[in-house]
């Protein structure tokens, strides 16, 4: 039987990033409630919101300072409990971001656990001692970012604490059956007021190796310093927390580049450990048949053999969009759209693909990011032609995507040919065709170069999909007389497949 996080679209909100209702340059919840119809007008089941609790905003809400709290930038609890009604009220579930790895520095708990090496929080993160007084480090890890070691030296203790990403996000210890239960909590926090699950920030990251030892220079940070028995472990706990709730979903930030490795933490047992895991390797393929094949064969030889459902995401709020990766065209931009939304897995939408949004130009001055390279990705979302484009005001914390007086929803909804459009009609498409949503799926070899294509089955339901991504046309054979039931353009629509691919062009084929 399958459920609402299987057949289901879920759509990422970057709150700062969404709506702006109170003039002071970032996106806020009420921003988030003004446009729930303009979800629905597009089709999709569920939204995930990026952090929205306590943080001092060192990594943008990844450094969370209050679990079980709005943070005041985006409004409050009572805001979030209309803002998850008002969603409910529109069939749409909600997932919340939880950040179990780390914390901010400014969390009480981090707080304590510096104050003092007796202090009864002490062991709630990874402190060790190195050489001299803040001299060598406990051993060679580096941070993700910024570039530098992994280990901050605080004066306080005289001693050092692991920080994977920036020195304000101390890691936690998981090994402490404390922090276990504590984090428990936190879910259960969010899932008494109603939410429907939560994505898991770098969810394979949260037990270190207790060696601590030093990493071949050049191995994988990753590979190197985790234990992964142990996250399985925890991950089995959570699970328990999350099956006490009915229907509610996690889906785990694995990033780690190899499918088979990432499939192994929906648990040895379907059922057992996460929902669904993000598979971040299709993502970081070019746009390339032969490329695309291998990504879609290895899924289903890693998710379908073992009966797991995959999940497919082209942009977030960590890489460029796939728009301006795939070389800044329209057409690819919307040839792209059929991948995630007709392959068998959950796709991830985030906000602004179906508008068809570039990165914005970011000059120096304006980059806000620890890691230098994410503020494109992030620009506001422009929602009407004339600026401020629906914001409170004129000077978001961001510039607008390029193009924003042609690309939101107001100039695009009126438009039966723009990437909104397609967008509605694929995902209407998808919702009316068990095929599409639920069915199986076959990888199509017989195929011209340039041209990657399956067909997915439910019964007496099929539908075929081809994507051109190669430099000209293409001849398609085997599919004549067959009805082009979506295609990059609403004219190409309703006819017979006369077995023509222009480049950059999709269909969908019934
Ligand atoms: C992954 C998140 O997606 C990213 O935005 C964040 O910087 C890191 N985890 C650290 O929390």
């Amino acid at each position: 039987m399958s459920t609402w996080w299987q057949d289901g679209v879920v759509y990422q909100i970057y709150p700062r990033s969404f709506c702006d209702t109170t003039g002071n340059g970032i996106g806020d919840l009420e921003g988030i409630g003004r446009h729930l119809d303009h979800l629905v007008d597009l089709g999709v089941d569920a939204i995930w919101l990026s952090p929205i609790f306590p943080s001092p905003m060192a990594d943008h809400g990844y450094d969370v300072a209050d679990y079980c709290d709005i943070d005041p930038m985006f409004g409050d609890l009572d805001a979030f409990d209309r803002l998850l009604a008002e969603a409910h009220g529109r069939d749409l579930r909600v997932i919340l971001d939880w950040v179990p790895n780390h914390t901010s520095e400014a969390h009480p708990w981090f707080v304590e656990s510096r104050s003092s090496r007796d202090n009864p929080k002490r062991d709630w993160y990874l402190w060790h001692d190195g050489d001299g007084v803040g001299e060598v480090p406990p051993n060679n890890w580096r941070a993700v970012f910024p570039e530098g070691s992994a280990w901050k030296w605080d004066p306080p203790t005289e001693s050092w604490y692991l920080h994977l990403f920036t020195p304000e996000q101390p890691d936690l210890n998981w090994r402490n059956p404390e922090v276990r239960a504590a984090m428990g909590d936190t879910l259960r926090f969010w899932l008494d007021r109603g939410v429907d699950g939560f994505r898991m920030d770098v969810i394979h990251l949260l037990a270190k190796d207790p060696a601590f030892g030093d990493v071949e220079p050049g191995s994988s940070l990753f590979a190197a310093v985790l234990d992964a028995d142990a996250t399985h472990e925890y991950l089995r706990e959570i699970r328990g927390v999350l099956d006490t709730y009915d229907d509610v979903t996690s889906v785990g930030e694995v990033y780690i580049l190899d499918t088979h490795e990432v499939v192994d933490y929906l648990g040895s047992d379907a059922g057992e450990e996460l929902h669904l895991a993000f598979n971040f390797m299709p993502l970081h393929q070019p746009w390339d048949a032969e490329r695309w094949r291998t990504q879609i064969r290895i899924a289903e030889d890693a998710f379908g053999a073992r009966d797991r459902w995959p999940t497919w995401v082209l942009s977030n709020h960590d890489v460029v969009r796939h728009r301006s990766r795939y070389g800044e065209s329209e057409e690819r931009a919307r040839a792209a759209a059929f991948l995630p939304l007709t392959l068998r897995g959950t796709p991830f939408l985030y906000a602004g693909e179906e508008l068809g949004a570039s990165d914005a130009d970011v000059p120096p001055e304006m980059r806000q990011d620890p890691s230098g390279t994410r503020d494109g990705c992030r620009a506001p979302i422009p929602w009407t032609a004339e600026a401020p484009h629906g914001w409170a005001t004129a000077a978001p914390w961001l510039p607008f995507p390029p193009e924003a007086s042609l690309r939101n929803p107001e100039a695009e909804g009126d438009d039966v040919d723009s990437v909104l459009s397609l967008y509605r009609r694929l995902l209407r498409e998808r919702r009316a065709s068990a095929a599409l949503h639920a069915g199986s799926v076959e990888l199509l070899d017989d195929l011209p170069a340039g041209v990657v294509g399956w067909t997915r089955t439910a019964g007496d339901d099929v539908r075929t999909v081809l994507v051109n991504m190669g430099e000209g046309p293409a001849t398609v054979s085997g599919f004549d007389g067959q009805t082009v039931v979506v295609a990059g353009h609403l004219d190409d629509e309703g006819e017979a497949f006369d077995g023509l691919l222009r480049a950059d062009h999709a269909v969908v084929l019934a």
